[in-house]
């Protein structure tokens, strides 16, 4: 089991940092401001086409996070092995761009589905909330790396019990109005 989990996490880890960051700068008191929305505030039929959730900060602060993980990820390559295994992706600023890029991408028209069927800003869309960050990941990151399809299956297999927990603590620590 192991070995699949750890090479997974170890080639997703771009994506994760940009969809982190991505939302946590927003708490960040010199960029709070900066909250142009991507789609300008412009609406299609009725309605926004992506809504305020999605800014140009946190597109732009989490790709460049995701960049740096990628630069950080080449550098220890060799830690890596030792830690994640020994088959692991050679990764590098370009791995993390697309990774963290894409990431943000899949989020994005995430958001941009939930408004079409509906849904308001910041309501909980199951499913899609969690694998929209994965498929743009894994589709951009296609362009320079296939880690084979197995990678995407445990990437989201991961997701799911992670974000659950995640927002579990954060209930727990009271930064959450519900614990799912
Ligand atoms: N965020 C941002 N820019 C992004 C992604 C996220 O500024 N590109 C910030 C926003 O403050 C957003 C918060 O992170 O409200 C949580 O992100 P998310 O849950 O993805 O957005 P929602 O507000 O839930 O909007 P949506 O319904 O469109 O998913
Ligand atoms: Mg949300």
């Amino acid at each position: 089991m192991l070995e699949i989990v750890l090479p997974t996490i170890w080639f997703i880890f771009p994506a994760y940092v940009a969809n982190s960051v991505a939302v946590d700068v927003s708490g960040v008191p010199y960029l709070r401001e900066w909250k142009t929305p991507v789609d300008l505030g412009r609406s299609w039929r009725g309605k926004r086409i992506l809504g305020d959730g999605k800014t140009w900060r946190g597109l732009f602060c989490g790709t460049v996070a995701a960049v740096f993980a990628g630069y950080l990820q080449g550098l220890h390559h060799g830690w890596g092995q030792g830690v994640f295994g020994a088959g692991i992706v050679e990764m590098n600023v370009f791995t993390g761009f697309l990774l963290g890029f894409g990431a943000l991408f899949g989020d994005i028209s995430g958001s941009f589905l939930k408004r079409r069927a509906g849904f308001e800003r910041g309501r909980v869309a199951p499913l899609l909330d969690q694998a929209d960050f994965l498929i743009g990941a894994f589709l951009f990151a296609s362009i320079a790396v296939r880690p084979g399809f197995e990678y995407f299956i445990v990437a989201i297999l991961v997701t799911i019990p992670t974000h659950l927990f995640g927002n579990f603590v954060a209930w727990v620590l009271k930064l959450k109005k519900d614990p799912w």
